[in-house]
């Protein structure tokens, strides 16, 4: 019998409603290749809803999502509703209820994509950066006291468990092992004097289980300036909710199209859905024009067949997005082309092999 991979589709708002299809597009082709089947089911869950009826997502939406093998999101966020909204009332609800507690961003330079770096060649820069991304500095513990006075107060805890710290740290030394065999920790334990120091602790008690595995931590501050001198240093960079933020967008940045970059929220345990989608937003200055470049969409897609243990079916997305864009006829315009969105998910859906 075929296997099939359930899908819970959730496009969001603006451009997100334009790369899924594309998205979904190239992994069904991927799909029939390589012999197994996707059953696709979309939910409206956006923005857009929350302006009409004051949710982002039903009630019973996790209830919902459960069954479903991952989910697949565009992006949410319109003007006119507060970020906070479309963070709160969504992503993280899914993010934490699903313990998905690794926020996985490959940095890949590729041909055919210019870096704003000066004389940097594909395969140069090649890196993961691994967010914690359920606890630390993103807590909801804190408050305000005194509003509207001159005593005005705000408080806000960062979180960082032990059991949390050491299995983002061990799915960073398990990626590291399957590649350069080399881990980086971002830190700040020279101004940050609690958290910090027991997260250098736990990295270095959690690198003795690993003495195959080169480490190195640098503090988040000349972290930074590294990524754009010297990503070639890189291998697999872990970091707290905060810094790993930071940095999961600086690396696709350093190399070249926000529209490039993917992304991952994984529950490893495997006990509930992951979550896959591109870096970028849902970009309203272009939305609805058929102009926004669908590969962070589609190599998330990539992602997604790789968790679900399909590795050629994975690695074949991958590989039609490099040739795609080595080759350099289709190219949306942010790549300096006038390719539409539909045209480069037909041309990376033409090159599955
Ligand atoms: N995970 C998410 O859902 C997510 C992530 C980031 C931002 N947002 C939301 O998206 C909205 C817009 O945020 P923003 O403008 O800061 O970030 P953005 O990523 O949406 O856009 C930043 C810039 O990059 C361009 N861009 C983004 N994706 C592109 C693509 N695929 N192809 C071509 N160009 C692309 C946009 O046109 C824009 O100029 C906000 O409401 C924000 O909260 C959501």
């Amino acid at each position: 019998m075929t296997k099939t991979y359930k899908i819970a589709a959730i496009p969001g708002d603006g451009i997100g409603n334009e790369v899924v299809p594309a998205g979904l597009r190239v992994l069904e082709a991927s799909a029939r290749r390589h012999g197994f089947d996707l059953k696709v089911q979309s939910f409206d869950w956006s923005c857009e809803r929350f302006a009409r009826t004051g949710k982002m997502m039903p009630e019973d939406g996790l209830e919902q999502l459960k069954v479903f093998d991952s989910i697949y999101l565009g992006a949410v966020g319109y003007p006119g509703v507060p970020d906070h909204v479309s963070l709160w009332g969504l992503l993280i609800p899914i993010r934490r209820g699903f313990r998905q507690y690794i926020n996985l961003r490959p940095i890949k330079l590729l041909a055919g994509i210019e870096t704003p770096l000066k004389n940097r060649l594909p395969g140069e820069i090649d890196f993961y950066v691994v967010r914690e991304n359920n606890e630390g500095e993103y807590s909801e513990i804190g408050g305000r006291l005194y509003a509207g006075t001159e005593m005005e107060m705000a408080m806000q805890q960062a979180i960082f468990t032990k059991i949390g710290c050491d299995r983002v740290m061990r799915y960073a030394f398990e990626l590291a092992r399957k590649r350069k065999k080399h881990v980086s920790s971002a830190t700040k334990s020279n101004g940050i004097i609690h958290s910090m120091p027991f997260w250098d602790e736990r990295f270095a008690a959690i690198g003795k289980e690993y003495p195959d595995i080169k480490t190195d931590q640098y503090h988040i501050d000349i972290l930074t300036a590294h990524f754009v001198r010297h990503p070639d240093w890189f291998d697999v960079v872990v970091g707290s909710n905060l810094f790993g933020d930071i940095l999961s967008d600086l690396g696709p940045a350093v190399v070249g199209s926000i529209g490039i970059a993917p992304g991952g929220n994984i529950n490893p345990e495997r006990d509930l859905p992951s979550m896959f989608e591109p870096v970028h937003g849902s970009a309203p200055d272009i939305a609805g024009r058929g102009i926004a470049n669908p590969i962070g969409q589609i190599w998330s897609g990539a992602m997604m067949l790789e968790h679900f243990g399909e590795s050629a079916a994975a690695q074949a997305v991958e590989q039609a997005i490099t040739e795609v864009l080595a080759e350099g006829g289709t190219k949306t315009p942010d790549l300096g082309g006038n390719a539409g969105t539909k045209d480069m998910g037909a041309a990376i859906a033409a090159a599955i092999r």
